[in-house]
């Protein structure tokens, strides 16, 4: 595998590979970004992955300084996977000047549910994805469903702009315990880790609930908004802080009227809440 940090020294390895396969990451990999690597393979050849922890997506208050770096254990899992060249800039190579130039989602996107409690945050990740895209030009790229709406957000961004890049989704990894895998585990503590599978299992409840009342004549917005109340007391009684659990459509990620539950319109449930100092999220479809 090339280790590449140089956008110049990337372009000149890549040159004439018309079907590069890619998967942006911010490092501290697990099973989770490994599967992405691997369906990445189905969807082209070479596959290049990036590691950068990209700090236009982190507020003021968040991880950023503390995020986990741990770039020798994660290039070993790459070159095991078949990984061509990984793309790992320095924030000089990638921001050499102050990245004045952002993307910004549309509101009714980038600012409900993640966008709400994170402002700002698509807009990093929406400019740090575009300029990755236009350094490793990729034919496809891989994005997890874990970050449900960050796949839609910049799924949309490629259709708005025309970009040539097939966005493919893949699957969330879970533990066997059925919590999601995620870099930010690793804050958990030993309780904490055993508590984390309450949110998955509160999704479920809400996703069995749906399933049962919908048939119900009747069920509407209201018994929607009631379910999510119901699932936020139950994670802030266990001693959660969830900052949001909803139903919305996976179409646009937006709450569905009495009419479009009555024709069974497509439901996703999301939710993020924070166990101790760990913020963590999830999200089931319906
Ligand atoms: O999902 C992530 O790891 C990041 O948001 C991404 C897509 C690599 C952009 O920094």
């Amino acid at each position: 595998m090339k280790i590449i940090s140089n956008i110049q020294d990337l372009r000149d390895q890549l040159r004439g590979q018309n079907r590069v396969a890619f998967v942006p990451t911010m490092g501290n990999l697990h099973e989770g970004h490994l599967s992405l690597m691997r369906l990445a393979r189905q969807h082209g050849d070479p596959v290049v992955a990036s590691i950068f922890v990209n700090r236009l997506q982190f507020g003021p208050n968040e991880d950023f300084d503390k995020y986990p770096r741990t770039f020798e254990a994660d290039v070993a899992k790459l070159e095991k996977e078949g990984v061509y060249i990984l793309f790992a800039p320095e924030e000089k190579d990638l921001y050499p000047e102050p990245q004045e130039y952002r993307i910004e989602p549309p509101h009714n996107l980038g600012d409900i549910l993640e966008g709400e409690f994170r402002p700002g945050f698509f807009k990093g990740v929406c400019t740090v994805v575009l300029k990755l895209f236009s350094c490793v030009q990729p034919q496809a790229a891989v994005f997890g469903k874990k970050d449900y709406q960050q796949l839609m957000v910049i799924r949309r961004m490629c259709q708005q702009l025309a970009l040539p890049v097939d966005i493919v989704p893949a699957e969330t990894v879970r533990a066997d315990d059925g919590l999601a895998l995620s870099s930010r585990n690793g804050y958990l503590s030993s309780s904490e880790r055993a508590e984390a599978i309450q949110l998955i299992q509160t999704l479920k409840q809400v996703q069995s609930e749906v399933l049962d009342q919908w048939q119900k004549a009747g069920f509407g917005a209201k018994d929607i908004a009631a379910i999510e109340a119901q699932a936020q007391e139950y994670l802030r009684g266990r001693g959660w802080k969830p900052d949001y659990v909803a139903i919305r459509k996976r179409r646009d990620l937006l709450s569905a009227s009495d009419s479009e539950l009555a024709q069974q319109e497509a439901l996703v449930v999301l939710a993020a809440a924070k166990l101790g100092n760990t913020r963590l999220i999830d999200n089931l479809e319906i």
